[in-house]
């Protein structure tokens, strides 16, 4: 496994970065250790978790889990509730406990929220680092001009700034490709992409034919949509994997690798045998101009946004509170 420079960090981190959102819930405990261990043995240090998996029980399993090891993982975690001081400063230390450490290497907000203050935010992750509990802070689902912003004000006042952005991208949602993967290439914010085989459907996980089973992470209308929308697109995508001998889940990773302002794809598995499928995207490089035929395959025009929430957060005009 290749190691990437996390930005401005002046740290090196795998470039697979394992996502254990499915951790406790579709994944049990002796399953996601399996897992953990089976990624640092192959080189896979760089972990994403967040407070609010599982309602804290994935960062139990991954405390428990690595006991030992802790040292050797690149652990990030997540602000659970609110965005005023008491919350970032009161949620990673339950974290901490749940982890079992006294300090995670990166802490992210996990989503921006209206009224929310950034000088009140960006003061309080700094007091997190100073107190050690945090080597490196970020955010998560922050359009372009908010990491900005709130990197100004830190900058003012000599506070830590974010130095990572966790956004959704994907061959579907390339609404980043406008403003947040040009800022994160200028202002050297690494770029960590969540979502990248859209819950299962660009590994072929859901038939293009019939709706996703009922209970499924895919058993979701924007999920009916896409297969509807997207069936000839992904025939196209299975026949190009099939004719260059890898699954449709290494072409997919292998794009957002291929990405100059992607650090690290953060790819989410809840079993051994979708690890060990999808670790082998990273040994799998796309030509240049087989890049350009696969970003084609879907929607060849990116529009501004991606889907979901984050569009409504991008064009909110009240997103701070009122001044
Ligand atoms: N910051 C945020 O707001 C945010 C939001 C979402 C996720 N995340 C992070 O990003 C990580 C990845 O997100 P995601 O889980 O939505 O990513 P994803 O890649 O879009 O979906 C992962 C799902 O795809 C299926 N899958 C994975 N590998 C497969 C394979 N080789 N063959 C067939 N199916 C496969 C599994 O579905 P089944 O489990 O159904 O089998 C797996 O749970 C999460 O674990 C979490 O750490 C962050």
């Amino acid at each position: 496994m290749r190691k990437v420079k996390l930005a401005k960090t002046g740290e090196e981190v795998s470039e697979m970065c394992l996502g254990t959102m499915m951790f406790g819930r579709s994944c049990d405990e002796a399953e996601s250790a399996g897992i953990l261990s089976c990624a640092l043995d192959g080189g896979v240090n760089f972990l994403d978790t967040a407070a609010m998996y599982a309602e804290g029980k994935t960062e139990e399993i991954i405390g428990r889990s690595i006991l030992g090891r802790r040292k050797e993982y690149f652990i990030t975690t997540k602000v659970h509730r609110g965005l005023d001081e008491i919350s970032i400063t009161g949620s990673i230390e339950e974290s901490l406990k749940r982890l079992r450490t006294d300090y995670v290497d990166l802490y992210l907000i996990h989503w921006p929220k209206e009224g929310m203050n950034p000088g009140e935010i960006m003061r309080s992750l700094d007091k997190v680092v100073k107190s050690g509990k945090a080597r490196f802070v970020g955010c998560s689902n922050y359009p372009a001009w908010l990491v900005a912003y709130s990197n100004s004000s830190a900058k003012g006042n000599g506070w830590a700034e974010l130095v990572c952005n966790q956004i959704p991208y994907n061959l579907i949602e390339r609404g980043v490709e406008v403003e947040v993967l040009p800022q994160a290439l200028a202002e050297e914010i690494a770029i960590t992409t969540y979502r990248p085989l859209v819950r299962g459907l660009l590994a072929g996980k859901y038939g293009t034919g019939e709706p996703p089973a009922k209970g499924s992470r895919g058993n979701t209308e924007i999920m009916v949509e896409w297969l509807k929308k997207y069936g000839e697109s992904l025939r196209r995508l299975f026949s190009f994997s099939r004719s260059r001998d890898v699954t449709p889940a290494q072409v997919a990773i292998s794009w957002l690798r291929k990405s100059p302002a992607v650090t690290s794809p953060i790819v989410g598995v809840s079993s051994l045998d979708q690890f060990k499928k999808s670790v082998k995207a990273f040994d799998f490089d796309l030509a240049d101009e087989e890049y350009v035929e696969v970003s084609r395959m879907f929607d060849s025009e990116v529009k501004e946004e991606a889907a979901g929430e984050y569009k409504n957060l991008r064009r909110n005009l009240f997103l701070l509170e009122e001044r």
